[in-house]
């Protein structure tokens, strides 16, 4: 039995299977990843986005989001098989819980156009969708903002447009500052969000990490929960990742080829 197949019977057997998403599945969709060949960091510098420079600097800040907005999200992304295989395993009972580090909200459309879903308006950023697998959006999604006085979400297409206008900062009614709705570098995750996630990845019979680097912590340190708490880990990512060592499976292939591969063996 190969190992894709020993992960589909995992994940068959499994009561809570939970998949830990990066910006790899979304490579596919034409999104740029942050690390790796021409990534998104060898284009810009992370601290040009942290938390700090949007507080000290926001006219700065909003006018170097608006370069990195148009460089990561100005195409009109599909989601792709990757991102449809997670949704149909959800779709048939297998898959409790996505966690990403994904900002694109690819995986509220690959849901939405298979089985019906909707956009997280919770302020957890976490919903289940059509078919009650839970997609738990840890570094926010960047097609909202949020303002940081009231607290009011709201879409982003209109406002990055106002601060692409020359509105920068561009203002919330209330008269704050608007932020992209994600975390910044420097900025805590919020608490429920990462209890959440911890906790799902304490739960877990399986743990899918798919298309990620993991070295951003805390995401990275999830698989490792996962398998001091007995799950199956498995790894599916183009490169080796720190947690290989410590992973049952470890698939280092494209994910548009291994998840498809994978919704059928768990199906057949
Ligand atoms: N199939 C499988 N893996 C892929 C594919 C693919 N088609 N394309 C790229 N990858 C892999 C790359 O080899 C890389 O290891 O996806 C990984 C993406 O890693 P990163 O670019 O570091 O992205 P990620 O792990 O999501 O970064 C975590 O860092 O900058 C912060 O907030 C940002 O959420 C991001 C966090």
């Amino acid at each position: 039995m190969d190992d894709l197949e020993s992960l589909a019977g995992a994940i068959k057997r499994a009561e809570t299977a939970v998949a830990f998403t990066g910006a790899g599945i979304s490579a596919p969709s034409g999104v740029p990843t942050f690390r790796g060949d021409d990534g998104v960091w060898d284009r810009f510098d992370e601290g040009q986005f942290t938390y700090g420079r949007f507080r000290s600097d926001p006219e700065g800040f909003w006018e170097d989001r608006i370069e990195l907005q148009r460089v990561m999200f100005d195409g009109e992304y599909e989601p792709n098989a990757g991102h449809e295989a997670l949704a149909d395993l959800g779709q048939t009972g297998h898959l409790e819980a996505i966690l990403t580090q994904n900002t694109d909200g690819l995986h509220w459309d690959a849901a939405d156009s298979r089985h019906g879903g909707d956009d997280p308006e919770s302020e957890l950023a976490t919903e289940h969708d059509h078919d009650g697998t839970e997609i738990l959006e840890l570094h926010g999604n960047a097609r909202r903002v949020r303002c940081v006085d009231c607290g009011t979400r709201s879409d982003g297409d209109p406002v990055f447009e106002r601060a692409a206008e020359g509105e920068v900062p561009p203002q919330c009614d209330c008269g704050g500052v608007f932020k992209p709705d994600v975390v910044l570098f420097g900025e805590q995750l919020p608490g429920a969000v990462i209890q959440r996630a911890r906790s799902l990845a304490r739960e877990s019979d399986v743990f899918l990490a798919v298309g990620s680097s993991l070295v951003v912590e805390p995401a990275a340190s999830l698989p490792r929960l996962a398998a001091s708490s007995g799950a199956t880990v498995a790894v599916v990512n183009l490169e080796s990742t720190p947690c290989d060592s410590i992973a049952d499976v470890v698939c280092q292939a494209d994910v548009t080829d291994v998840l498809p591969r994978l919704f059928d063996l768990v199906e057949s």
